[in-house]
């Protein structure tokens, strides 16, 4: 088992006997790292009560449709959307059945209709309607779409009988839920992506920067986290959404991009180092704003520290990348700057070329590693970030 960090789990309780199992679930489920969020059947509400399990996950129970006050706001589209997991334990027979035929008559059939995260059932039900054919064709219907079972166990029920139907332990379950998730290139990493570009103050009002979009790094940074990475990006000003689950540190200047990456470096496996980081910045920022004067006027400029040079010099290291962007000599610059920064790999582009790099949604890069090399052909950054995380994640030691 890894973890469930970022992970957003609603948990379905229907009504069984098994429904107190519930609280041990949330509890199971929460300290793998997950957020969990609970809906529950009127039935279920008969076995444990709302409160236990609200106080247990930190956040209200769900139990009706149309109540809006009851739902605190997350009505059951918002619900559906916020699942990365819709967990059904205890699903009874009638839920089943309902589920089966797309039935939307309570809050928690109406949310299994309209998500779009998988669904994951542990039956629990007495022996012989687990047995009966009606319930078995309504699992085969469930199945046949995609649902996932877990359980149920064999053994002595509730009501005296022995044989199949008893809900599964909160420890297989939370194990199942966890298979759904461990399938990703960088499963349970920890990658830290700076992006976009740096502003070096001059003045209360002005700076100097770049064109640098983040495009690229906010494209990496979500190929990261769908390759089940723990991902954090570092950013500059840009005008990006966050990629789900992507944590979000944003910078303005050089010295503060440092300073983040020196605070996550000591847990991280992977840094990629994306952003346009200037290479200077003005020796002092002036507290009022600069008067215009003479014909001319003079700037000093500093050195800003070299972020990825910086982070491939501690020890232990992550597993480092860097970008050059180049206009000629594009091969002979990327790898000496592999060499002079100490990188474990470097992704070289053209950025002579108007129609990829900085500003553009394709790009056509370079990746560069000790002993090899793979060029990507043109084509947008959301393809060449996933062929990127697949190269770094067959590279990782
Ligand atoms: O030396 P150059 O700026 O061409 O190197 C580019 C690579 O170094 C990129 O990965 C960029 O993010 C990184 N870099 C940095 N800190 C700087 C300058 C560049 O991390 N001050």
């Amino acid at each position: 088992m890894t973890h469930l960090i970022n992970r957003n789990i609603l948990l379905g309780v229907s009504g069984g006997i098994a429904a107190y199992k519930s609280a041990e679930l949330v509890r199971k489920l929460q300290l793998l790292g997950a957020e969990v969020r609970v809906i529950m059947t009127q039935g279920a509400q008969q076995f444990i009560t709302p409160l236990t399990l609200q106080a247990l996950s930190g956040n209200p129970v769900h139990t009706t449709l149309l109540d809006t006050e009851a739902e605190q706001g997350m009505g059951h589209i918002e619900l559906a959307r916020w699942a990365d997991l819709l967990l059904i334990a205890p699903a009874t027979a009638d839920l089943i059945a309902r589920l089966a035929t797309g039935r939307a008559d309570d809050l928690l059939s109406t949310t299994s209709l309209a998500t779009a995260a998988p669904l994951l059932l542990a039956p629990a039900m007495n022996q012989q309607m687990w047995q009966d054919q009606a319930t078995a064709q309504n699992i085969d219907t469930l199945t046949s779409r995609g649902v996932r079972l877990i359980g149920p166990a064999t053994g002595e029920q509730a009501c005296g009988d022995i044989g199949p139907g008893r809900m599964e332990q909160p420890e297989a379950i939370v194990q199942a839920a966890c298979a759904l998730f461990d399938s990703g290139l960088l499963q349970g990493k920890r990658v830290v992506i700076t992006a976009g570009p740096t502003r070096e103050a001059l003045d209360p009002v002005r700076y100097i920067s770049n064109n640098s979009s983040g495009k690229m790094g906010f494209a990496l940074a979500q190929a990261s986290v769908d390759a089940g990475a723990i991902t954090t990006v570092v950013s500059g000003p840009v005008n990006l959404p966050t990629p789900r689950h992507v944590e979000r540190r944003n910078i303005q200047s050089a010295t503060q991009m440092l300073d983040q990456c020196l605070e996550l470096v000591p847990n991280c496996d992977i840094f990629i180092s994306c952003a346009a980081v200037a290479d200077y910045r003005p020796a002092s920022i002036e507290p009022h704003k600069i008067k215009k004067g003479g014909e001319q006027i003079t700037l000093q400029l500093v050195r800003n520290p070299d972020i990825v040079a910086t982070i491939a010099a501690t020890r232990p290291r992550p597993f480092t990348v860097g970008f050059a962007a180049e206009t000629n000599d594009i091969l002979t610059y990327a790898k000496g700057k592999m060499a002079s920064k100490n990188l474990d790999m470097i992704i070289a582009n053209d950025v002579s070329n108007q129609e990829i790099g900085f500003n553009s949604d394709d790009n056509e890069v370079t990746a560069l590693w000790s002993g090899g090399e793979q060029t990507l052909p043109r084509a947008g950054k959301r393809v060449i970030a996933n062929t990127l995380i697949a190269i770094i994640a067959s590279k990782l030691g």
